[in-house]
């Protein structure tokens, strides 16, 4: 069963490639030919080995037709048939005719099964499909968005929810992924910060390099393995104005310095394949330039698996203005990208350019190769139906087990932002209003990208917290408002099955109820924030704060004078100044998931306590938007600490240069005191590792998790460098009232950054080491580094 959103997504895109792309599949008559002639190829001793993979590979090339080497590179989407339909479907006859490579889109074991066994029993060359999903943060068992993920800052758990998605997903018959997604950005306007990891390259390319190893572990032909692609490639985080697909432009140090390495990481750990981007790099889409995705992808860093397109990237660079569909499926095909994803321009027009001598055979026959070792590897000539185990379907997804693995990992993705006089954690005691429209919401409780959640079985905050008390304490719930004022605004962002019903009575009537259950209790807990589709793909914002029907419902339900917890829902940094000045907690879960309102409860009650992190920088405003930790100086800055105007000096007349919250920042039921920060030595030769190490104290009530936070400034350069740098980090348990000596040791490698030439150096001089809590308090010191 393919969910609603699901189905949505697919008829949408599919209206879009209609119209920018008016593609067919002819047959030549050389082909016709060689269709009446099937070699007999025994696919049965093929191994990944691969001497004898490029022996067979060369030799399956060389009986292939042009029409049969383009189908390779063809990736349509399947759209939806029914289980026992899909030889009747257009796809099937494609299939027959060799014309597709793989397919996206398609969920179910049977489904899968079923047109898997077209290509390999119908198709003149028998050669198997890949299949793809946008598996992102899970498959049916859903963990928290990427962004909320990444705010655990803990890399074995987010590496073994990989590794369950993976053996979700090709339980259910995919064996590839359009993930890990690592794309950086410094800018919560654009939608798509919620399926990345924040603004920091290096903690974007450990979890880059996490996932990675989690989806493929280390043998991609295992059953319970999947290819991965990282995505998308290059910069896509960075457009401008936050406007989703707009043009990127940036200078090459900025580029290699903050936005590349997690890209880098996600090659450096093996990942099989590579999507470009949809924007614009250096004046030219990703999709079509040849710098990027042969020079820098192949030359400099390695690559050899294939690269895919976005969803009609080819045909969008006609919009673009790079020329028509046969100049532009040239242009992708000779700057790199081996398979189209559903614009079908290589299929339709690559052989025309071939006889006009504008791709050559050979580009061709490398595309081709690329797709076919994936496969190799996928284990898929050995055995085309090895992800299609119906047993593995039934018993291996939505476990029970993996569940509650899913539950642990949402609690560690709830970031406290403000707990004033301890309002959390709350007693399972007395009575408890829980209010607000994203409250009774199970639909939204995943998030963005849940392609294969099943909505209606996820844990809303009020289901969570009823189970979690049982009958020790009575749960009022009220709505108290709809998400906005404005009702298209909200239909905008309730898309694709995650709609949250408009209310029927008045804002004041619901207010009104609200307000009355909320005088009645103990505390209140108030669900509140954005609804799923309000960030993700398109889902761009220019104010992002909490809509104003429910900033209403908060201030009211605070004036009741009751402790108000607010459960902040968010797919990206939101604007908290008016919350954060008026609301005693905060409690950030984004979208945590399958089991939101479970992992919720354990937060709430105190059985987990919390101790992540955020990852991207909660600006006051949105004009203070690109802010992002590791900024430059600049020749004027502010020294002033209490955020003082001063003229001449670089700041604002209408508000403070620091943020809301800075990158790193979250707070714990306990808290940690920092003391005795002290270096091995203060002049660190180069070929010598400096050991920092610094005293961590539980001084609170809780026993609880710490992030402990390295950074560095390189004080004096040969290009400017940032104020600060995340440089290393260790998730450490502590006891309440233990104490323990946590070390991270420096060599030259990680003081090394991309100088004007663009060389990777490292330079002598001083540099300030910073550890702390977060990126802004910390304890300092200083070292040389000298010959
Ligand atoms: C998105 C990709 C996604 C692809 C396939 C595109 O619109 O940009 O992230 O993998 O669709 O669904």
């Amino acid at each position: 069963m393919i969910n609603t959103l699901y189905k949505h997504t697919t008829l949408v895109k599919k209206l879009i490639v209609l119209a920018i792309c008016g593609c067919s599949f002819a047959m030549n008559a050389q082909e016709k030919k060689l269709n009446s002639k099937k070699p007999t190829i025994d696919y049965s001793a093929y191994k990944a080995d691969k001497v004898e993979m490029n022996r067979k590979i060369d030799s399956l090339i060389s009986v292939m037709t042009l029409t049969e080497k383009l189908g390779q590179l063809n990736l349509p989407s399947s759209g939806d048939f029914t289980t026992g339909q899909a030889k009747s479907t257009d796809v099937a006859k494609k299939i027959e005719e060799g014309k597709i490579g793989g397919l996206f889109n398609i969920k179910t074991v049977e489904k899968i099964r079923e047109v898997q066994k077209i290509a390999v029993e119908k198709s003149r060359l028998k050669i198997p499909l890949i299949f793809g999903m946008d598996v992102i943060h899970g498959y049916e068992t859903t963990f928290p968005i990427p962004l909320g993920l990444s705010t655990s800052w803990d890399m074995a758990l987010i590496e073994k929810t990989a590794q369950m998605a993976a053996m979700e997903a090709s339980a259910d018959g995919i064996n590839w992924t359009f993930s890990p997604m690592v794309d950086v950005s410094r800018d919560p306007r654009w939608g798509r910060v919620s399926e990345g990891n924040g603004e920091d390259a290096y903690l974007g390319g450990e979890i880059a390099k996490a996932m990675v190893r989690g989806y493929q572990q280390d043998d991609l032909s295992k059953s319970n393995t999947i290819l991965a692609c990282v995505k998308h490639f290059a910069l896509y985080g960075a457009s401008e104005a936050g406007r989703d697909y707009n043009t990127v432009d940036m200078s090459r140090i900025r580029m290699y310095n903050d936005y590349l390495p997690p890209y880098k990481a996600a090659i450096e750990a093996g990942v099989g394949t590579v999507m470009a981007s949809f924007n614009e790099v250096d004046g030219i889409p990703a999709t079509g330039n040849k710098w990027l995705l042969t020079d820098l992808l192949r030359d400099q860093w390695g690559f050899d698996g294939f690269v895919v397109t976005d969803y009609t990237g080819i045909n969008e660079m006609i919009a673009h203005g790079m020329g028509d569909l046969q100049t532009v499926s040239a242009l992708a095909l000779n700057a790199g990208v081996d398979m189209d994803m559903v614009g079908e321009g290589f299929v339709s027009t690559l052989e025309k350019s071939l006889s006009e001598d504008k791709v050559s055979e050979e580009s061709i026959d490398k595309a081709v190769r690329r797709i076919l070792e994936a496969k190799f590897q996928l284990g898929l000539f050995e055995d085309p139906y090895r992800y299609t185990d119906k047993e593995r379907a039934d018993s291996e997804i939505f476990t029970s087990v993996n569940r509650k693995f899913a539950r642990e990992v949402a609690s560690q993705s709830m970031v406290l932002l403000k707990n004033e006089n301890n309002v959390l954690p709350i007693k399972r005691s007395g009575t408890i209003a829980v209010v607000g429209p994203l409250a009774n919401a199970s639909n939204n409780m995943a998030g963005t990208w849940s392609v294969a959640t099943p909505q209606d079985k996820s844990i809303s905050v009020l289901d969570g917290i009823k189970s979690a008390v049982g009958k020790s304490a009575k749960v009022l719930y009220a709505k108290g408002s709809n998400l906005s004022y404005d009702k298209e605004f909200e239909a905008r962002g309730t898309a694709f099955g995650k709609d949250i019903p408009r209310d029927g009575r008045s804002d004041e009537e619901m207010l009104k109820e609200a307000v009355s259950i909320a005088s009645k209790s103990d505390v209140i807990v108030a669900a509140i924030g954005e609804a799923a589709e309000m960030s993700g793909e398109s889902s761009s914002r220019t104010d992002i704060s909490i809509p104003k029907a429910q900033r209403d419902l908060l201030q009211a339900l605070v004036k009741t004078g009751k402790p108000v917890v607010l459960v902040l829902f968010n797919g990206r940094p939101l604007v908290l100044t008016e919350e954060d000045k008026t609301v005693p907690a905060i409690l950030d879960v984004w979208f945590a998931g399958s089991e939101t309102g479970d992992a919720l409860a354990d937060v709430l009650f105190g059985d987990v306590n919390p101790s992540a992190k955020i990852t991207a920088t909660f600006p006051r405003n949105v004009g203070q938007i690109p802010i992002y930790y590791n900024h430059k100086n600049t020749g004027r800055p502010l020294e002033n600490k209490e955020g003082e105007f001063v003229k001449f000096r670089s700041n604002y007349l209408d508000v403070r240069n620091e943020p809301l919250y800075p990158f790193g920042y979250g707070l714990s039921y306990t808290t940690f005191s920092y003391k005795n920060l002290s270096l091995s030595t203060e002049q660190l030769a180069e070929n010598e590792t400096l050991k920092i190490s610094v005293d961590i104290t539980n001084s609170g009530n809780y026993d609880g998790k710490e992030v402990v936070q390295l950074y560095v400034r390189d004080l004096v350069g040969s290009v400017t460098r940032p104020v600060k740098e995340l440089k290393g980090f260790q998730k450490i348990f502590l006891k309440k009232g233990e104490m323990k000596t946590v070390t991270f040791e420096l060599s030259v490698e990680d003081l090394k950054f991309y100088n004007s030439s663009l060389e990777h150096v490292y330079e002598l001089g001083g540099f300030e080491v910073f550890v702390g809590t977060n990126s802004e308090e910390n304890l300092n010191a200083k070292f040389e580094l000298v010959k």
